[in-house]
């Protein structure tokens, strides 16, 4: 894995990703489905810039994790804290506990999730008991965590047409100087 020391250097991982197909989409590109989770939360939460560049990149460890992908979302994090801040890190580290909260607490959630989805959700910690789902609702950002993982579990369709990594640029590069 890497911790990224400055935004250029994340947007050329990220131009790596438009090269590589995604773990948990497949036929679609990693970016592909960055760039679709990135537009419906720009569609859905226009003036929060945190939660879509964090919703473009909150995969962005997929090259560096296993098999069922256990470790991608605090990787992730990790490689970006330093440079967009805590609140963009917190949201790519909650996705994956944001799916077992959904899957723990909404009974239609589970229907929702792709084959692959569903995999990974064993490997990643499987449902949350009574006292994680209390621990998961006191942290600062979890509601947002549940719009990302909203929004990327409806991110994988093959027709969707949504704006390209160069319409994100400036925007990366503007959090990482407000970081
Ligand atoms: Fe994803």
């Amino acid at each position: 894995m890497k911790i990224f020391t400055d935004t250029t250097e994340l947007v050329e991982h990220l131009r790596v990703l438009a090269t590589t197909e995604s773990v948990e989409a497949p036929g679609f590109l990693e970016i592909e489905h960055g760039l679709q989770c990135a537009a419906l939360l720009k569609a859905s939460h226009p003036d929060d810039l945190e939660l879509q560049v964090a919703g473009l990149i909150h995969d962005l460890a997929h090259p560096w994790d296993g098999p069922g992908q256990p470790r991608h979302a605090t990787m992730g994090a990790d490689a970006v804290r330093g440079l967009l801040g805590e609140r963009v890190a917190s949201l790519i580290e909650g996705h994956v506990p944001a799916k077992r909260y959904l899957v723990s607490t909404r009974s239609d959630y589970r229907a929702l999730l792709s084959a692959d989805s569903i995999m990974t959700l064993d490997a990643q910690g499987g449902e949350l008991s009574a006292d994680e789902i209390r621990d998961f609702e006191a942290q600062p950002h979890w509601r947002a965590m549940v719009d990302l993982r909203i929004a990327d579990d409806g991110a994988k369709d093959p027709n969707a047409r949504v704006p390209g990594l160069d319409h994100w640029v400036d925007t990366i590069h503007a959090l990482g100087r407000k970081s």
